[in-house]
Order: structure tokens, then C-alpha cells, then sequence
């Protein structure tokens, strides 16, 4: 409650704490290497140990009565023969020139590959009967937001498959309905072939039926009119069994009674307090960042408190991920650049920036999740509660042991981090996005965003700059310890590359 009310009233207070005396240094060994984000094991959010993450599980492929039925259209239908294939598009351009012909986000999404035979994610996909389309597939294929769009000749089919949708982490966007065919190129009212559709938008990040320790809190995308997307990004303390299925995924041995216990604590004390922080930095963040970086974190829209005043939902504005790809050598520019105003102006310490937090967005990469961000100076110990739950966060965070193990193998020797460790500190931030830049396609959602091959010069040249920031030739003398510094060796690199 005390914190919670301290962070929202903006007072966070301000530490006196100094840093303490490096670790030493050992060997060398490998290069560095980055682990895919979805992989990884732990993250320095909450809850700490509670939450520490096995790879993800799935419950038993789903497969509904609707779907075997469809299967068996397609063993039925001519397959890919010319007839289908015709029919096929026809009915596609059909819908894709009648519903979405004056659609804004249709014209800015959508690239007309097909969806179905790519293997990339995509903002959309069409399907017909001749295609077959389970939505587990679907929804894996579909970036978060994107839109599936189901065309068919039978109506019943669409209307069925409409209810599958519905409940299996898309929202319908536009519920089954008919346009005609064109006669003879035009579309004349009550004359052409009926082509019924539905189309649904994937809202969860997670497949119903997934149990994933990826994320903590309940995220997802909520239908806002008002909202510049039309959706804002909805993130809440979870619900009771949805913990409990982590915890008892995680801790397979543990007793319910304990698993509940611990479920509960999450539920009631940790994720709010947590929470609450992060409405709170994202207050500071946009009165604190040049305005011109304020539109690459987010913005709280709306913010639901509890009775105790801890907040137990925060609507954010959606930094969707759009445009094509960027360079690798963009990325890490402006990344580096929005740490440095996010450390120098902002006075905010992020300290969960895996990929997984980065948003590749018109404006340029985003920062999103402050779950676990500290003020500069914070001084943590002032609160008892908070103190600990810092200190297991840190003890659970990947990025703290992932430091930990590069040191002691060697591949980490600067002792602006080997002193940082465990601590809330800038350097934790740092060390993360040193590794990222250098494989930024260790995250399956960031490859998609970001241009990179590894035999490059841009790739070599950014992995010699990664490799100097971790291991530099005096590490008691760094010379890399800011956003700012790497910000100016990019720039050099962005220079060279010309
Ligand atoms: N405002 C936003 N715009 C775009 N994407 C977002 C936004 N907020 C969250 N996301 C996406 O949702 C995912 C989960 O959100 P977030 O990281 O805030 O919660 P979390 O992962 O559950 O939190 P924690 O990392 O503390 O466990 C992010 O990795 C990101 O892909
Ligand atoms: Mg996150």
C-alpha cells in the first residue's frame, strides 16, 4: 500500500547507494551468444523464483468437430487443381475488394503473398474451403492483431467456423456475412455469386489451452473505437488458475494447498505492486522523454485500481509492429539511442529488455513493459517489501544470470558489469542490449523486423563493437559504460557502412 501510493504519487524515492567494487575477471572462451527469448528460462519480472520458466507446454492439440469436417472438404475438393485454385482467388478478390477495397489497415498490412503456403507471420490470411486452415495454425501464423478472413460458398460453413474463432483467442471483427461476385467485371446489387465471410483478429498473445511462461500478466488486445488502432493493449494481474497452472507446471512435485498459497500471493500481493510501479513509470516516461521518443513506450490510456489502490489493470496505447524490416544497424541505433534518453532524461532503468520488450514500430524500436524498471538512484532498501521482491527478482532474472555466467566463463571481463551484478543498476541494461544488437534474431517475433545475416560486414562490425562493450582491452578502465557511448561507436559503424 505505502509503495504503491509512493509510486503513484510519482515520489519514488531517490537512492544514495554507490556502486561496489567490481568482481574480478576469468578466462575467455566462446563468443556470445543470446538465447531466443521464448526459450529462455527466467526473466526479471515478477513473480521471482515462483515463475522461473520451463520451456513452453501445450495441452493437446485441439481439434474441433468443425475442423475434421473441413479437412474432409478439402480431401473431398479437387485440391490445388486449376478449378480449385481459380475458385479459390476468385472468391478471395471477391471479399478482399468489397470489404476491404477502402480499409486503411488492409492497405497498410497487407502483402499479398499467400498466407497460407508462407511460412512468415503475417497481418493477414485468407482461407477457403479448399485451403486447410486449423486455427491453432492460424494463430500461429497471424502476427498479434493480424486478421484471419474465411470465404466460402456455404454459409453454414462460415457461420460454424465464425464460432470457433470466437472462442479461441480472436474476437470477430466482422461477423459471417455475404458480398456477391462480379458479372461480367462489375458488381451489380442482388445479381453474382454469394460469397459468405467472417473475419476475426487475433487479441491473446498465448493460444488458449497454452500454458506459457513467456508472459506474466494477462495480455491482450481489447476493441477501443476511440483508440488510434481501434485496440488498445490490455494488461492485468492474472487469474487464480491460470497462476496455479504455471506454478504447477513449474514445480510439478509441489502440493496444491502450497501451489495455491503461492498463487495467491502472487495474485494479491506481487503482481499488483508491480503493476502499480509500471503505471506509474509509464506517467514518467512521457513528462520525462523528449517528446519526439514518447511515442516508442507506451501510454497508459486507462488505469483500474483495486480497493487497496494497487492497480489491477492498465490499458496501454497498441505500439503495433509495422513497416518492413529495418537494418540491423538501425536497430541497434535506435535502440541504443532510446536507452540513452530513457538512463540520461528520464532517469528510468528498465531492467527486463529482452527482445521480448522490443516493438519494431512506425516511429522506430520501442521499449514496452516497466514491470520491473527502477528510478535511478531508486533507493529499493527503503522499502522492506519491495526490497525483497527486488532482490528474488533478481536472483530469477535471465538477463542477471545470464551476466553471471558470461563472467564467470570469461565472456564478460568489463567491471562496469561484473560489478553490477545482482544490483539495480543502469549496466544491467546495457550488458542486455550489447548482447541483442549483436542477434537480434534470437526472438522469432524481433526476426521478422529486423534484416540480418551474419556474414555481413554490418553484422561483423556491430558483433566486434558487442564484443569490445563486454570484453574491452582494459576491463578496469572501460570505455563503454552508457547507452551513449554505444550510441556513438553505431554511429561511426552506420558511417562506415555508406
Ligand atoms: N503497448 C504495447 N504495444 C505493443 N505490444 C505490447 C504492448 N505492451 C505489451 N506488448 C506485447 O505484449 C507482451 C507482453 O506484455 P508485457 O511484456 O508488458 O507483459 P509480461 O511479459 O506479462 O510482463 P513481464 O515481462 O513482467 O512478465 C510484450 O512482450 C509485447 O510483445
Ligand atoms: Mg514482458
Amino acid at each position: 500500500m505505502l509503495i504503491s501510493r509512493a509510486v503513484v504519487d510519482d515520489n519514488i524515492p531517490m537512492s544514495t547507494a554507490t556502486r561496489q567494487s567490481p568482481a574480478p575477471a576469468t578466462g575467455k572462451t566462446a563468443p556470445v551468444t543470446a538465447q531466443t527469448d521464448a526459450a529462455q528460462s527466467t526473466k526479471a519480472s515478477p513473480p521471482p523464483a515462483a515463475l522461473t520458466e520451463p520451456p513452453v507446454s501445450r495441452t493437446t492439440t485441439p481439434q474441433t468437430e468443425f475442423e475434421s469436417e473441413a479437412s474432409r472438404w478439402v480431401q473431398r475438393s479437387p485440391g490445388r487443381s486449376g478449378h480449385a485454385v481459380r475458385e479459390r482467388d476468385a472468391m478471395i478478390r471477391t471479399v478482399q475488394a468489397r470489404v476491404f477495397g477502402r480499409d486503411p489497415e488492409f492497405k497498410h498490412y497487407y502483402n499479398c503473398i499467400d498466407e497460407l503456403r508462407n511460412t512468415r507471420t503475417s497481418d493477414y490470411m485468407f482461407a477457403t474451403p479448399f485451403d486447410l486452415h486449423r486455427w491453432y495454425k492460424v494463430f500461429e501464423r497471424l502476427r498479434w492483431g493480424g486478421q484471419f478472413v474465411f470465404t466460402s460458398y456455404d454459409a453454414d460453413q462460415v457461420h460454424k467456423l465464425a464460432q470457433v474463432y470466437a472462442s479461441r483467442g480472436f474476437v470477430i471483427e466482422h461477423p459471417p456475412a455475404y458480398v456477391r461476385h462480379p458479372v461480367m467485371g462489375m458488381y451489380l446489387p442482388g445479381l453474382g455469386r454469394k460469397v459468405h465471410y467472417f473475419v476475426a483478429r487475433r487479441v491473446h498473445l498465448v493460444r488458449p489451452g497454452e500454458v506459457s511462461m513467456r508472459f506474466t500478466y494477462d495480455v491482450y488486445l481489447k476493441h477501443e473505437p476511440r483508440a488510434e488502432q481501434g485496440y488498445v493493449v490490455a494488461k492485468q494481474v492474472p487469474d487464480l488458475e491460470t497462476v496455479m497452472l504455471r506454478l504447477k507446471q513449474r514445480f510439478p512435485e509441489a502440493k496444491t494447498d502450497f501451489v495455491e498459497t503461492q498463487a495467491k500471493k502472487l495474485i494479491d500481493t506481487i503482481f499488483p505492486v508491480f503493476l502499480t510501479r509500471e503505471a506509474a513509470f509509464l506517467k514518467i516516461l512521457q513528462r520525462d522523454l523528449p517528446e519526439a521518443y514518447r511515442n516508442r513506450v507506451p501510454r497508459a490510456v486507462y488505469v483500474e485500481k483495486d480497493n487497496r489502490g494497487f492497480v489491477s489493470k492498465l490499458h496501454l496505447n497498441w505500439l503495433r509492429k509495422s513497416g518492413p524490416p529495418i537494418s540491423q544497424i538501425d536497430f541497434a541505433l535506435q535502440a541504443a539511442d532510446l536507452l540513452d534518453k530513457l538512463h540520461e532524461q528520464a532517469r528510468v532503468i528498465h531492467l527486463d529488455l529482452r527482445l521480448d520488450n522490443f516493438v519494431v514500430t512506425e516511429h522506430g524500436v520501442g521499449f514496452v513493459d516497466y514491470g520491473s524498471a527502477a528510478r535511478v538512484g531508486e533507493n529499493i532498501a527503503q522499502s522492506p517489501l519491495l526490497d525483497k521482491l527486488f532482490q528474488e527478482m533478481m536472483k530469477a532474472s535471465q538477463i542477471q544470470r545470464m551476466l553471471a555466467k558470461m563472467t564467470s566463463s570469461g565472456l564478460v571481463t568489463s567491471q562496469y558489469f561484473t560489478g553490477s551484478h545482482q544490483k539495480v543498476d543502469k549496466a544491467a541494461d546495457l550488458f542486455y542490449l550489447a548482447v541483442q544488437i549483436d542477434k537480434p534474431h534470437s526472438n522469432p517475433d524481433i526476426k521478422e523486423m529486423v534484416r540480418y545475416d551474419a556474414s555481413s560486414e554490418e553484422a561483423r562490425l556491430i558483433s566486434n563493437l558487442t564484443e569490445h562493450v563486454l570484453r574491452p582491452n582494459d576491463p578496469k578502465r572501460p570505455h563503454y559504460s552508457s547507452a551513449r557511448n554505444i550510441l556513438e561507436a553505431l554511429l561511426k559503424i552506420k558511417e562506415r557502412l555508406r
